[in-house]
């Protein structure tokens, strides 16, 4: 692949290659030298046109870690603001010959657009509520690590599904890797046409959490909210926040995920989340880095395969 963009685009093959170079550099960081030279020579540019901690923060040491010089671009202080559209800017920036570009943005499409235009290696790091394909390889990691496989699980997504690029990718890779998946939420924050992409959904956290293998929880995003999709917040938390209570009607051993940024006291308790028995919030996060080194090492190749004599013209 010369990007990624998606999901959508990966093959199961592709899916557990990505996860089995991941594992060798979960690996590596638990070392002291965490050096390693996969993208040595190569520039890394990361813009992000939304906020991000985790992303952003992974994506910068997983170029660096990898050898690669890496540059984050301050989006708010750049010419987007006097007016330079998406694609111009990607084009100034191509012109400086980037090997690889790490792109966020508000718009769904907008990574895919810029990715045809530019002549380095793209991959999306969250474009609107279409994709945001490295969080859905780091939950597999998690999920695979955690319970031993990645096939055969009954993982149930809560929350907002409608708003989140997260759910929608992590829906194609747990189908793809033949799960059973479950949506839960209120009638409002269930995107429309969800009945035909092969879940089951659910408006009753009891109902959708019985004999779950992995709950996933989601943050309200109210920034792609128009209006009122929820009676109040303590409704909301009332019928749809994970506590320890609702959590007993899914598997004794059942794993709880959250992508981040969480907000306690509204989609999860904040006991649970920092319950270490059940919770693995934070080794989601230690996933991030591995899966990001895997996915530009691997697209690394593909460039350095391109540019060789024979090779396809970049
Ligand atoms: N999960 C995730 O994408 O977090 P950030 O928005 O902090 O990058």
């Amino acid at each position: 692949h010369r990007h990624l963009l998606g999901i959508e685009g990966l093959s199961r093959e592709d899916i557990e290659s990505i996860l089995d170079l991941a594992e060798t550099y979960v690996t590596l960081n638990r070392q002291t030298d965490k050096r390693a030279d996969a993208l040595n020579g190569l520039t890394q540019i990361n813009m992000f046109f939304e906020a991000s901690t985790r992303t952003q923060a992974s994506f910068e040491l997983a170029g660096k870690r990898l050898g690669a010089a890496v540059m984050n671009m301050s989006m708010a202080q750049s010419s987007v603001k006097k007016g330079e559209t998406l694609i111009d800017t990607a084009m100034t920036l191509n012109a400086m010959h980037p090997d690889l570009l790490v792109v966020r943005h508000s718009s769904s499409g907008a990574v895919n657009l810029l990715a045809s235009k530019v002549n380095c290696a793209v991959l999306n790091a969250g474009d609107g509520r279409h994709e945001h394909p490295t969080q859905a390889l780091l939950d597999a990691l998690t999920i695979r690590r955690r319970k031993g496989r990645l096939s055969r699980l009954t993982v149930a997504i809560c929350g907002d599904i409608a708003h989140s690029r997260v759910a929608r990718s992590n829906m194609i890779l747990l189908g793809r890797m033949e799960n059973r998946v479950r949506l839960i939420g209120p009638p409002t924050l269930i995107p429309p046409g969800a009945d035909r992409m092969g879940v089951e959904i659910f408006d009753d956290m009891a109902k959708g959490l019985e004999g779950a293998d992995v709950v996933m929880m989601l943050r309200l995003q109210k920034e792609r909210m128009d209006g009122a999709l929820i009676p109040s917040m303590r409704e909301y938390y009332h019928r749809f926040g994970l506590d320890a209570e609702k959590l007993a009607a899914a598997k004794p051993d059942a794993i709880v995920m959250h992508p981040g940024p969480m907000n306690r006291g509204v989609e999860i308790d904040g006991l649970l989340a920092d319950d270490i028995n059940v919770s693995v919030i934070q080794e989601q996060v230690e996933m991030g880095v591995a899966v990001r080194m895997a996915a530009m090492d691997l697209l690394a190749r593909n460039l350095r395969a391109r540019n060789e004599p024979g090779g396809a013209a970049r």
